[in-house]
């Protein structure tokens, strides 16, 4: 079915990566499996990052194995922060690359160990994988878009500098404006993608990602929208944090965004009474940060009609 915005469940990889505690592969499959049923087609199911860098991801190989014997079908995505995780991915079964680096060279440097020409040279490489590959695709993620949690606001036009480079080398990958730390403001939302908008051919390549840390997500969420952006990635339960922006809380809650969509008669695609199940196994998780306001909105209505 066409929908009307498109959204990326990267719970599974932004958000289980901020957990200490391992959660086991069954655990997530279990979650992957429950955003499936509820409809989520793009699932960002963890990263080839070095497991020194991000332990938690270090099963990412039995994760893609346990995907492939799922029996919905979505496009299953894994963040690569080099050439390496790019070779990696494509000895397993997955469709899309989502190769990150950040805006703010401070931040690339801590997250990545690169300076930002280092890791432009690197996405030329993550290019020519994705180009030799019969089945992989390629979305590069602009993390710190808008702010740096080390050196504070990211310039637009340096932003836009890099977005137009990276347009350069990856002409048809999606390429996703991140607000890392959640300080992005919807005024500032709106120029930047009003400006990036103009740059590209196709605005179906244009992704937001966005974390709800002062409690603006939804309201960028809109900002975007109303510029024309319909690919957004959400997390269920609000699950997340970033072990790489301290201070950072989880991604926008993607019921959250199903409720302010379909509020308005916007398609997500996703069944809000399906999605409860994989919030429902996402409170389990020992260690999770959670957030989101429909879920605590759901709970308080159940603990009420547990009392009554
Ligand atoms: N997947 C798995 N292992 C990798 C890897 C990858 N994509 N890239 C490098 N490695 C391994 C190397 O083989 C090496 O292993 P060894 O010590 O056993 O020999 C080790 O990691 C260091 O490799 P090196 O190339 O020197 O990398 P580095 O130490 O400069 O770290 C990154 C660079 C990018 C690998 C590391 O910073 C990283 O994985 N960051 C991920 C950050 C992240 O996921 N942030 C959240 C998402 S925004
Ligand atoms: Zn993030």
């Amino acid at each position: 079915m066409e929908t009307e915005v498109t959204l990326i469940e990267v719970a599974p990889r932004d958000g289980f990566q901020s957990v200490k505690e391992m959660i086991t592969t069954s655990d997530k499959l279990a979650i992957i499996a429950a955003l499936a049923r509820a409809g989520l087609q793009h699932i960002e199911v963890g990263s080839f990052v070095s497991p020194k860098a991000i332990a938690q991801m270090a099963d990412i190989a039995p994760v893609l194995q346990g995907v492939a014997q799922l029996p919905q079908s979505f496009e299953c995505i894994v963040l690569v922060p080099n050439r390496r995780g790019a070779q990696l991915a494509t000895e397993h079964v997955c469709q899309r690359l989502n190769f990150v680096f950040s805006a703010s060279e401070t931040h690339n440097l801590n997250n990545v160990n690169k300076t930002l020409s280092q890791s432009l040279a690197e996405l030329r490489q993550v290019q020519s994988v994705v180009e030799r590959s019969e089945r992989l695709s390629l979305r590069v993620s602009l993390a710190t878009s808008f702010d740096c949690p080390f050196s504070g606001k990211v310039n637009a036009q340096h932003t836009l500098a890099l977005f137009q480079q990276v347009l350069d080398i990856s002409p048809d990958a999606q390429l996703a404006l991140c607000d890392t730390t959640g300080r992005a403001h919807p005024f500032a939302v709106r120029s930047l993608f009003e400006r990036a908008l103009a740059l590209i051919a196709k605005p179906e390549q244009l992704i937001f990602h966005c974390h709800d840390t002062y409690g603006l997500a939804i309201a960028n969420v809109a900002a975007a929208f109303e510029v024309g952006v319909r690919s957004f990635d959400t997390a269920v339960a609000g699950f997340g944090g970033c072990p790489f922006a301290p201070g950072a809380s989880g991604n926008v809650a993607t019921e959250d965004v199903v409720y302010f969509f379909e509020s308005a008669g916007i398609s997500t695609g996703v069944d809000s009474e399906k999605l409860k199940e994989a919030i429902a196994l996402a409170e389990q998780i020992k260690g999770a940060q959670l957030g989101g306001s429909i879920r605590l909105l759901n709970r308080s209505k159940r603990e009420a009609s547990a009392d009554a």
